[in-house]
């Protein structure tokens, strides 16, 4: 840019790319992006493990180092092709931003550039946009408006599947403060189900530590034994399970299935896509569950449809790796009625622009949605100011524990903090489709 040319404050100045770790440990890319103006935004892509096969390819480099699970190519795009991209862009025009990238990787799946390069930027433009206007993420995200709530929390007490070596083969056990009166309330009340649930894992010599989302590693010996210890927790914590405190599922079952047979290990059982809702409806009458994810493989796209026409009027069927946070599948889900509601995760979509049009496809389905962080997960908090920004009414990001999940709770709470001064601090609940009981 010409010396004396005067720059709107939001355009962007330069973009780069760095190497930084996840909760596991592996490598993952962050991008800072300064603005004329002098503010800075910063962001880092999520990974996850039990990923759906039409997710933005999370790009690794392959070889030897980090188990293959490097990510300098993916810096290396941020630093070079889409830094040179986006220089000189209004970072207040994310969709134009998020365009470009999206032409410039040029692929279906972003596979050249990286998902995790786009997502990353993507997010970071979105910060360094809001911080040079001087107000939060979430503020920046949801326009002028004063009607912003806080989600309610759905959290993980015990993990399994991929995230915890298969020892059940329900991925997640989560709770949701159902009956908590506040987003405040609603941390408390699991912190206490989540103590008593590791007090009574303890007594019965079945804790095992805990697995990748914090929730504990259990050695239980079939999966409705989690269940059982799950509603027993709720009890010991001093909750009414089902009215106060409710349990929602994400049954991962692309992890177990194969050619419509699943195979759940802790059970020493293979079934078939029908075998399996049976199963699970059966779950659903002896156990309070409001919400169940993935309850069939990503293929059983006419099972899921069985399952929701079955389940769907009593609680949330919740496609995530059916889904992948992208709007033309919703739209086909929902033309054979299979899930009533999508897990949104950026970084399925690949940048902010696509994950609102996925939340924005849901919401004309008259769907519920779940702004979710992935296994792997870092400092970063953005999701948290999307579900505030974009009015979503859940938020999941896995258990009580381990800081790069208690990061985006207590971001939660700050803003809580905030909007409780303008009577804005109240979980969405009576949205909810099974409300208050
Ligand atoms: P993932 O797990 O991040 O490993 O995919 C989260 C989920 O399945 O919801
Ligand atoms: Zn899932």
């Amino acid at each position: 840019m010409d010396q004396g040319t005067i720059r709107m404050s939001t355009e962007i100045a330069s973009v780069s790319g760095r190497r930084v770790w996840d909760s596991r440990g592996r490598p993952t890319v962050e991008t800072e992006v300064r603005l004329a103006g002098g503010a800075v935004g910063r962001a880092i892509a999520p990974a996850g493990a039990s990923t759906g096969s039409a997710e933005a390819v999370d790009k690794r480099d392959g070889g030897t180092a980090f188990g293959g699970l490097d990510v300098m190519q993916a810096v290396a795009a941020v630093n070079a092709e889409i830094a040179n991209t986006l220089r000189d862009r209004d970072a207040c025009d994310q969709a134009g931003a998020d365009q470009a990238m999206i032409e410039l990787d040029g692929t279906p799946n972003k596979s050249r550039l990286g998902g995790n390069a786009l997502v990353a930027t993507s997010m970071a433009i979105a910060h360094a946009a809001a911080n040079q206007q001087g107000v939060p993420l979430w503020r920046h995200l949801g326009g002028k408006r004063d009607d912003f709530k806080l989600p309610l929390p759905e959290i993980q007490i015990f993990g399994g599947g991929a995230h915890a070596g298969r020892r059940v083969d329900v991925q997640d056990f989560m709770v949701i403060a159902v009956g908590a009166g506040s987003y405040e309330q609603s941390l408390e009340w699991t912190a206490e189900v989540y103590r008593a649930a590791g007090r009574i894992m303890q007594d019965a010599g079945l804790m095992r530590g805990v697995a990748d989302e914090g929730g504990f590693w259990p050695a239980f010996d079939s999966n409705e034994q989690a269940l059982d210890f799950l509603v027993r927790a709720i009890e010991k914590a001093g909750y009414a399970p089902g009215s106060e405190i409710a349990i929602s599922l994400d049954i991962a079952a692309t992890d177990f299935g194969r050619n419509g047979q699943y195979r759940l290990s802790a059970d020493r059982k293979t079934v078939d896509a029908d075998g399996l809702s049976e199963l699970l409806l059966g779950w659903l009458d002896r156990y309070p569950i409001v919400a169940i994810e993935d309850p069939l493989g990503e293929d059983d796209g006419e099972a899921l449809a069985r399952f929701t026409a079955a389940a769907g009027s009593k609680v949330e069927v919740i496609g995530d790796d059916f889904l992948c946070t992208t709007a033309s599948r919703i739209e086909a889900a929902a033309d054979i009625g299979a899930c009533n509601a999508a897990l949104i995760k950026p970084n399925q979509a690949g940048t902010l622009s696509e994950t609102k049009a996925a939340l924005d496809a849901a919401r004309a389905a008259g769907w519920a949605s779940i702004v979710s962080a992935r296994s792997g997960e870092t400092e970063d908090v953005t999701i948290v100011h999307l579900a505030v920004g974009w009015g979503v009414k859940q938020l999941k990001v896995g258990s009580f524990a381990r800081s790069e999940r208690m990061a985006k709770w207590n971001e939660g709470l700050r803003i809580a903090e905030r909007l409780s001064h303008s009577g804005g601090n109240l979980p969405a609940r009576d949205s909810f489709p099974w409300g208050r009981k």
